[in-house]
């Protein structure tokens, strides 16, 4: 692999900053628990926006490289690590349709109880935030390591259109949770 990082990653990279600053206004919902309460509409919003764009995209093309790696000679506990990986996606896909209908509660003013909504979101949070960190920390290095021009080529074939719905202002739906994403985490 030449020394310049490949253009995928670094847009997988670019994803990962984007859905960290709105995971920023996820973990903002949980602290409000204490005080103003979530704010349904907010917490929708956060939840539709993950269920998208990061699951179709981000989460399909890593799959695709991650299914690259396992195949490239890796030791026993790498291959852990990166079949750990690609059944979080799983797991994040289930959680986030499981969370959708508990706003979905909340927005038909059904009273969840709050230490359960606290607990799922805290977990769902630490979830995204701990996978995206694995990823950044050991297995997008593993792929610049392991992966060779040709295979970064062939995957980026796949991944022509890497339009983000929100933060490249495509999808109306969602300008007004760009907003509380721009004021919370201002570039
Ligand atoms: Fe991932
Ligand atoms: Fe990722």
């Amino acid at each position: 692999m030449s020394d310049a990082s490949p253009f995928l990653m670094t847009q997988l990279r670019r994803d990962h900053r984007r859905i960290g600053r709105v995971l920023q206004l996820l973990d903002a919902q949980i602290d409000a628990l204490d005080s103003a309460g979530v704010d349904g509409i907010v917490l929708r919003d956060i939840v539709e926006y993950l269920a998208g764009y990061p699951e179709a995209v981000h989460h399909r093309l890593e799959d695709e490289l991650f299914d690259r790696l396992v195949n490239s000679g890796l030791k026993p506990s790498e291959w852990a690590l990166v079949s750990r990986n690609m059944s979080e996606h799983s797991e994040i896909y289930v959680r986030t349709q499981k969370l959708a209908e508990d706003i979905d509660l909340i927005l038909r003013d059904v009273v969840l109880p709050v230490e359960r909504l606290r607990e799922d979101l805290l977990a769902y949070s630490d979830l995204q935030h701990g996978h995206m960190n694995r990823e950044e920390q050991q297995l997008f290095p593993m792929a610049l390591r392991l992966l060779t021009d040709e295979t970064w080529r062939e995957l980026e074939t796949q991944a022509r259109d890497m339009s983000d719905p929100m933060f490249d202002g495509t999808v109306e739906r969602f300008n007004d949770l760009f907003e509380l994403v721009l004021a919370a985490t201002p570039e």
